[in-house]
């Protein structure tokens, strides 16, 4: 059956063409699009870079990072030629740092194989680390006009409402189903646009909670409206359970600075925060402290602050015990093995998200 023959179902049974989406939402994304630091900018790599923070992070958190990361490394040479742990320092923050280190092994890749230029070549492209389906669609449309689709959370809320579609992107049957959908959707031209549009829609009128459907320039065309399914559209993805894992930090300070250790073989390896250990349950949080601490050769009196501090990381609700650790004597300017003491400012050195809090 052709899109037009669908049109003409009854309302609620039909399915909007592709083309009757691309006339009302191109104009309307054109007039209503935020005017985002990488927008515009027609360079390949700085919509890569965007694209890879907002990947799990929103818009407004992602600028401020975007801006000091292209002031930072400006060119695609630039991140080359750039050490890892100044990398990750400019990620610092984000959270994710294994997509700064994709994006950093990614860079090498093209500087040493593809003479310093982005392949406009999903193939090519997608072989590069990190890079997976949602990033070879989103470059190569919005930076070269390929017609290949995206799929986010916000694109798979959109296309799932307008096409009424109980499919949800976090099981791997509803993903391919949006997948299928968003490539039937995509115009020869101007795919960046669209797949923008969607995004955008997704993100400002199409909301999860509490939609703004007056102010939907395919209200007219959306199905789950027309059957009074906006609010229970895309159904909800099966829950993965939240893992609490409890934690212990020793504060111990020297001139206003912080001690820290690198953290390594973790999610967050390579990232700096003070030392700690995770606890068994019903450890005692004092004895596997001063045992962390004695492995760094460090000798201090642990004392309980009271403070706690909650902390996520993915499906991981982390609850940190903070303790302070004061130092006996010392020689001055005594050294601690694979630690540094690190001031409130310091720049340059790639701190976790807990360290930044902690630091506060
Ligand atoms: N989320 C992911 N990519 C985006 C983009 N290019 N514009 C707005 N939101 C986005």
């Amino acid at each position: 059956m052709t899109h037009e023959l669908l049109n003409k179902a009854p309302a609620g049974g039909s399915h909007p063409s592709p083309e009757s989406l691309h006339r009302r939402l191109l104009p309307w994304y054109r007039r209503q699009r935020r005017r985002l630091p990488w927008r515009g900018a027609g360079d390949p790599y700085r919509v890569w870079v965007s694209e890879v923070m907002l990947q799990q992070t929103q818009v407004a958190t992602v600028t401020p990072f975007y801006q000091r990361f292209i002031d930072r490394f400006p060119t695609i040479a630039r991140l080359a030629r750039a050490r890892a742990p100044d990398v990750l320092a400019a990620w610092s923050g984000l959270g994710y740092y294994r997509r700064a280190r994709n994006l950093h092994a990614a860079a090498r890749l093209v500087a040493r194989e593809h003479a310093g230029r982005i392949p406009a070549d999903p193939v090519r492209f997608g072989r590069l680390p990190g890079v997976g389906r949602y990033t070879v669609g989103a470059v190569l449309s919005i930076a070269f006009d390929l017609p290949l689709p995206v799929l986010d959370g916000n694109v798979a809320r959109v296309l799932s409402r307008l096409y009424a579609l109980p499919a949800s992107i976090r099981e791997p049957k509803g993903a391919r189903a949006l997948w299928r959908l968003a490539g039937t959707l995509v115009p020869m031209r101007r795919a960046g646009d669209w797949n923008q549009a969607l995004m955008e829609l997704g993100a400002t009128v199409c909301l999860p909670r509490g939609p703004r459907c007056p102010a939907c320039p395919v209200r007219a065309l959306c199905r789950a409206r027309a059957l009074e399914r906006v609010e229970v559209l895309p159904p909800p993805a099966p829950r993965r359970r939240t893992v609490t894992v409890k934690r212990a930090v020793a504060l111990i300070e020297r001139d206003g600075r912080l001690l820290m250790v690198r953290r390594e073989g973790t999610l967050l390896d390579g990232m700096w925060e003070p030392p700690g250990v995770e606890l068994e349950r019903r450890a005692s949080a004092r004895a596997a402290l001063g045992r962390a601490l004695k492995k760094l050769g460090v000798t201090a009196r642990l004392e309980p602050t009271g403070r706690r501090v909650r902390h996520r990381i993915t499906h991981r609700a982390i609850e940190v015990e903070v303790w302070r650790g004061v130092e006996g004597a010392h020689a001055p300017g005594a050294r601690v093995r694979g630690a540094r003491f690190v001031g409130p400012r310091a720049r340059g050195l790639a701190l976790t998200a807990l360290a930044r809090k902690l630091q506060s």
